[in-house]
């Protein structure tokens, strides 16, 4: 079968390009990006992935200057497109400003891989560094304000080069891209999901041979997916299911997963109210990264109590679960990569028994767009296949904790220099002494969010201000909107971890929303609406204070926020305001990158 190769940097989105190419029906595979030009020999053409290191760092990796000589067409992205420059003689400099999400190219030239494109495209950008000389026989075919080549080609030998992410459904011009990349490979279309699900249920049965799989589920579309490919394979008594209650759920969630899992025929399942264990190993806990770590460790430790409890031989079963690709490129999976945030499925001891070849991931190469296609193959009901993820450690990484106010490096020269921006907006600018969790330039951030307020402002000017503050201020990652009160004159941050009240603010909190989505019939548009508690008490309030962070994405490694309409926003605030132990509503108004979807 013809073949492209992916060289992985480390970047978060190296995967997602294989899965394109894939989904445009040419196999590819990834490989790691020092991999020597003498086992490329075979590809038909050679992407370069994003990744988090600079290039000129003589640490960083290096793509082998020989696969430039095999004389297929190469596509650079990001890194790649650094690399490419870095390895033929061009120059690659820190940028003076970084973009992280949207921005505009202004394209000059429409030729090759570019063909088809309009003059101007929107793009999606995560970068610090950037190409600021092309090496010889290239040309300038495009760039944005703040990165001047954006793009550049050598059309002779067929190398391409991007600083944006063409691999991201928010760059839409993208598609086009790798449709012209890949026809001037002349590799032939021979590839789809149909066949690799075939694919998979040969490996499902390979591996565990006469053994049984024992499945953690939460009732959430991968994990069910999961079990009812794990049981067509290997049939119903083979298959067993734990659902663990970790006290993070949504309100009255555990009823309606047993009744969800119950009506696709899973019966054999064994539900575990582990809420006591959880609430006492995450006492005091303010970490998020901390928080990770326990709350996967006690999954696990779950597991191994519930089996012997069974009497299950350790020899006889497999773990089973449900994770999938951004599980494990965000938990730093590859060799190169930084890790963004530990998913409960992927801690250390998990990886260790994957090493032993005891754990079974059969959806562990795809992501929630095709695990979705799998589970309509399957035969999932579409409330199911539908159902807006959530995240394994539930409530407990939207329940936000602290030890106190935590000090902001320079804040008063930090927020001077941001207000001279809100003020082209006439908003008010702060910055909240907390932090948050994101995702920069391939790489872990652990910052503060900006707060604006003060007037009604449109979508459009709040996500051109959002962009401009975390582009240009190393000190934030995130940008919330401040919708009640109306003025935010203090901030307040007492020491709070996850107790069973918190937990219990953030589920009315969770379910008062979740139930207006429906009413409001908005709840398909959005793709995963998390409510977040903070530990900020705004004005001298008693009340901590509410996130709202509605998404739109297709397959979580990129987001856009969600503009809910704004006489249904008013309607909602209305309702969460009226909640005891509520003072402060903010709306969330970051992209991924530069923030990650949770907070944490
Ligand atoms: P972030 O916050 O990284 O989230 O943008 C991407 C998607 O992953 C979900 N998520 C998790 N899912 N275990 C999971 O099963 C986890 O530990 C975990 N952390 C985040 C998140 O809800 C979003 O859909």
């Amino acid at each position: 079968m013809d073949k492209i190769a992916v060289l992985d940097f480390g970047g978060q989105y190296a995967h997602l390009i294989a899965n394109r190419v894939r989904r445009m029906g040419v196999y590819s595979e990834i490989l790691d990006g020092t991999a020597p030009a003498q086992k490329l020999k075979d590809y038909m053409g050679i992407i370069l992935s994003g990744g988090p290191a600079s290039v000129n760092a003589p640490e960083s990796p290096k793509a082998d200057a020989g696969i430039y000589e095999l004389g297929v067409p190469v596509l650079g992205i990001c890194y790649g497109h650094q690399m490419t420059a870095y390895a033929l003689g061009g120059e690659v400099e820190p940028g003076v400003m970084s973009e992280y999400g949207p921005a505009v190219v202004k394209f000059q030239q429409k030729k090759g891989i570019f063909e088809g494109l309009e003059n101007e495209e929107k793009v999606w950008m995560s970068h610090f560094d950037q190409v600021v000389k092309v090496p010889e026989g290239f040309e300038i075919v495009g760039g944005t304000e703040d990165c001047p080549i954006a793009a550049m080609a050598d059309y002779k030998r067929n190398f391409y080069s991007m600083q944006f992410h063409p691999e991201v459904t928010h760059t839409p011009c993208g598609k086009q891209i790798f449709e012209n990349f890949i026809a001037l490979t002349g590799a032939k279309r021979e590839w789809n999901l149909d066949q690799y699900v075939e694919k998979m249920m040969e490996e499902i049965k390979m591996k565990v041979g006469g053994k049984k799989v024992f499945l953690m589920i939460s009732g959430g579309v991968d994990s069910t997916v999961a079990f009812l490919l794990l049981e067509k394979v290997l049939g119903s008594d083979r298959v067993y299911g734990l659902f663990v209650d970790t006290g993070f759920m949504r309100m009255n969630e555990r009823k309606e997963v047993e009744e969800a899992l119950k009506s696709v025929g899973i019966g054999n399942l064994h539900v575990y109210d582990a809420s006591e264990e959880y609430f006492a190993a995450l006492k005091e806990i303010y970490e998020p990264e901390k928080k990770r770590q326990i709350i996967g460790d006690l999954f696990l430790d779950i597991q191994e109590k519930v089996s012997e409890r069974l009497g299950l031989n350790p020899d006889e079963w497999f773990l089973g679960q449900g994770t999938i690709y951004p599980d494990t490129i965000e938990t730093g999976g590859t060799r190169h990569a930084d890790v963004i945030k530990t998913h409960h499925n992927q801690v250390e001891r998990i990886k260790k028994l994957d090493e032993a070849g005891k754990v079974i991931e059969p959806l562990k190469q795809l992501y929630k767009d095709e695990v979705r296609l799998v589970g309509e193959r399957l035969g999932l009901p579409e409330h199911l296949v539908w159902r807006h993820p959530f995240p394994g450690p539930g409530l407990a990484v939207r329940c936000l904790c602290a030890k106190g106010l935590d000090n902001i490096e320079s804040k008063e020269s930090l927020e001077a220099e941001m207000q001279q921006i809100a003020d082209r907006f006439g908003m008010k600018i702060k910055v909240l002494p907390i932090k948050s969790v994101g995702v920069q330039g391939d790489e872990r951030t652990y910052r503060h969010p900006a707060l604006v307020y003060g007037k009604p402002l449109s979508w459009d000017d709040l996500d051109t201000l959002s962009s401009r503050l975390t582009n240009q201020f190393k000190g934030v990652n995130r940008v919330v909107y401040g919708l009640s009160p109306d003025a935010f004159d203090s901030f307040v941050v007492d020491p709070s971890d996850l107790s069973r009240e918190r937990i219990s603010t953030i589920q009315q909190a969770d379910m008062i929303v979740m139930n207006y989505l429906a009413e409001a019939k908005i709840n398909r548009e959005i793709w995963q609406f998390p409510t977040v508690l903070l530990p900020l008490k705004v004005n001298n309030q008693s009340g901590e204070s509410l996130v709202l962070r509605p998404v739109c994405s297709e397959e979580a490694m990129t987001a856009n926020f969600y503009r809910m309409d704004f006489e249904k926003l008013n309607e909602l605030i209305k309702r969460l305001i009226g909640l005891k132990g509520i003072s402060a509503v903010f709306y969330d108004v970051t992209n991924k990158p530069p923030g990650t979807i949770e907070w944490e």
